[in-house]
Parts: C-alpha cells; structure tokens; sequence
C-alpha cells in the first residue's frame, strides 16, 4: 500500500483508509462490517475513521469488533461531536468513546464540527493529548478561517495535526487555496466521501469515469479514489462493507494517470468557484438537535451490543 507522510504526524500513513458512517445501525449485519475492517486492515488499509455520532456510538462497537486482536495494527481515528457544552462534558465523551472502541488509547482525536464552543472542544482535546490517551489530535470540518482561529489558545505542544474534510471528483472546493495552505502547514488532509457517497458511481459521471477505467484497466470507484489520493498528505477514507468494494479500494492506492487522464477528469470535473466551507452552520443548537437525532433514530431500531 502507498504511504504518505505529513510533517505534524511522525509516521507513514496509507494513503486509503476505511470509515465506518452507518455501520453498527443493524445488529445482524455488524459481524459482517467488522469482518470488512479487518478485510481492510489485512489489505493494508490501516487508518480506520470512526465517530462518537455515527449510530450514537453503535459504529464504535463495531470498530471494537474489529479491532479485537490487531489493535496495534491500526491508527485509530475518532472524532468528539461539539454538542457537549464543557470542557468536562467532552473529556468525558471522548473517555466514553474510547471504552466502547475497546482500544486502550486513540491514534488521532477529532473535534468533528466547529461551532462557537471550539476553543471548548479543543482545550478538552490537548488536555485529552496532555494524559496520553490521543497520540494526535485535529479537527474535522473546519475552514480555512476556523483553522487560523483554532491555532492560537491551545497549548503549543498539542498542535493540530489533521483536518477531515470532504473531498472527491464532484467536491473540489478544497482545492481553492486551502489545500496548499494545509499541505504547507504540514497538517493532514482526511478525505471524507471519496466516492460522493456513492453518487460518483452512477449517471454521467459514472460515463467519464468508466471511460478513464478501461484505459488504466481498473474500475470507475478505483479512478475515484486514486484521483482522491494523488496530491501528497491526503488519506481518503471510503466506506466499504462489500468484501469486494474493500478489496477494489486497497488496490486503488497503486493506480497511476497519465497527465492527459488527468487533464481529462480535470475538464469533466471542474474545481468550480466556491471555497470550502463547513455545509452545516456553526451554531451549537444545530449539533445538539443533531445528536439527539441520531439518538432517537437509533432507539428506534432493534439494540445493538
Ligand atoms: N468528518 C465528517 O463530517 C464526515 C462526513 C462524512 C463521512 N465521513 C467519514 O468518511 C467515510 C467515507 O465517506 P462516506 O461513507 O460518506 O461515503 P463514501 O466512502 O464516499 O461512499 C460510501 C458508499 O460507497 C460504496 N462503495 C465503497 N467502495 C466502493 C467500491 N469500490 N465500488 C462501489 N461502491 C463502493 C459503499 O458501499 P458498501 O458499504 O455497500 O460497500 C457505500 O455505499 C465515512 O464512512 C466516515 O467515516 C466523515
């Protein structure tokens, strides 16, 4: 598997890892979401993405399905939603998100909104880094203008190190300054829906992708994702369940274009004129409503665990 490195985290990182959005909402399809992560996992693919919101914790217990004899194996991701309104309020999301993973300490630790209490969130998360229980911390989400403002405040020995944002063929917003600006501050870019969620995989885009594949003799999701991945810093993280889907992502690391490929995608996807910017407001009433949301949605469903 490819690798790639940026200056704030002292290791070599894969360039495809996993995520796990709506995974662990379904009790009898968890043993198989576990078994594509290690699937993943074997394949290289050994930055696994998860979230304290992701079926209000039922995706963490998925992940500590997974996880259960190759922990060391993995750099664990996982990101603290803003609806907690205190510093103690978060620190104990975060302890409780890391017992329900099972994993002992969290690799990378995310804030995974910004809201007006993000000074908050990322104070709990330096002190979380301070105890030794983050090896790395970030924030996910936040614009170039969050990120100048979340720099200053925290302790300079706790800086942040990676941004989860989206990132694919049809969303280059990131692309209008603030990739650089990361990729110079050494900050790692997490590219969330590599796929579009999907959508890239189906209609006219589909058509140009599917076209690019058969000249590299790889599949469309594989021109996706390896178009994804081909600046330095970048780590995309598809959500796969489908053995095969994961198995096709792993391999999509190795894919190489030819400028006119690129030139090609480039033309058919353009950059547009819209910098990035957070899709949902950063009010902290939007993300309290949000969890509770999610909450309900779950207990709606049959338990899981
Ligand atoms: N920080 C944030 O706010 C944020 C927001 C969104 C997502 N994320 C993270 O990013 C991860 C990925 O994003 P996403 O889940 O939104 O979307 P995505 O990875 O772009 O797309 C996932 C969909 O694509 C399918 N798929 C995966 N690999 C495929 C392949 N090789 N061929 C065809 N179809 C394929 C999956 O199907 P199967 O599952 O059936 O295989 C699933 O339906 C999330 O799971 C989450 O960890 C973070």
């Amino acid at each position: 598997m490819r690798t790639t490195r940026v200056a704030r985290i002292d290791e070599d990182l894969p360039v495809v890892g996993q995520g796990t959005w709506h995974m662990g909402e379904r009790p009898e399809t968890r043993t198989r979401e576990a078994d594509a992560l290690r699937l993943g996992v074997e394949l290289g693919m050994t930055v696994i993405d998860t979230a304290e919101y992701y079926a209000a914790g039922r995706a963490e217990l998925v992940v500590a399905d997974a996880l259960r004899d190759i922990r060391a194996q993995v750099f664990l991701v996982d990101k603290i939603f803003p609806h907690h309104p205190t510093l103690e309020g978060t620190r104990r999301a975060a302890r409780a998100a890391l017992r329900r993973t099972g994993a002992g300490y969290f690799d990378l630790l995310l804030i995974h909104w910004p809201t007006p209490l993000f000074r908050v969130h990322l104070m709990a998360l330096s002190m979380i880094y301070a105890e030794g229980v983050a090896r790395y911390i970030g924030v996910s989400n936040f614009d170039q203008a969050w990120l100048v403002r979340a720099g200053p405040g925290l302790p300079s020995d706790t800086p942040v190190t990676a941004n989860q944002l989206p990132y694919n063929l049809g969303d280059r917003r990131l692309e209008l300054e603030f990739l650089n600006e990361l990729q110079a501050r050494g900050i790692l870019v997490m590219a969330y829906s590599p796929l579009g969620r999907g959508r890239l995989l189906r209609g006219r885009r589909l058509t140009v992708l599917s076209g690019v594949a058969r000249e590299v003799g790889v599949t469309p999701s594989q021109v996706a994702l390896a178009w994804t991945v081909r600046h330095p810093g970048v780590v995309a993280i598809p959500k796969a369940v489908d053995p095969s889907h994961v198995r096709d992502n792993a391999a999509a690391a190795e894919v190489v274009f030819t400028p006119e490929q690129l030139a090609r995608l480039d033309a058919a996807f353009p950059v547009g004129v819209k910098p990035y910017q957070p899709d949902l407001p950063a009010w902290q009433s939007v993300f309290r409503w949000a969890y509770q949301w999610e909450e309900r949605r779950m207990r709606r469903g049959p338990p899981v665990g």
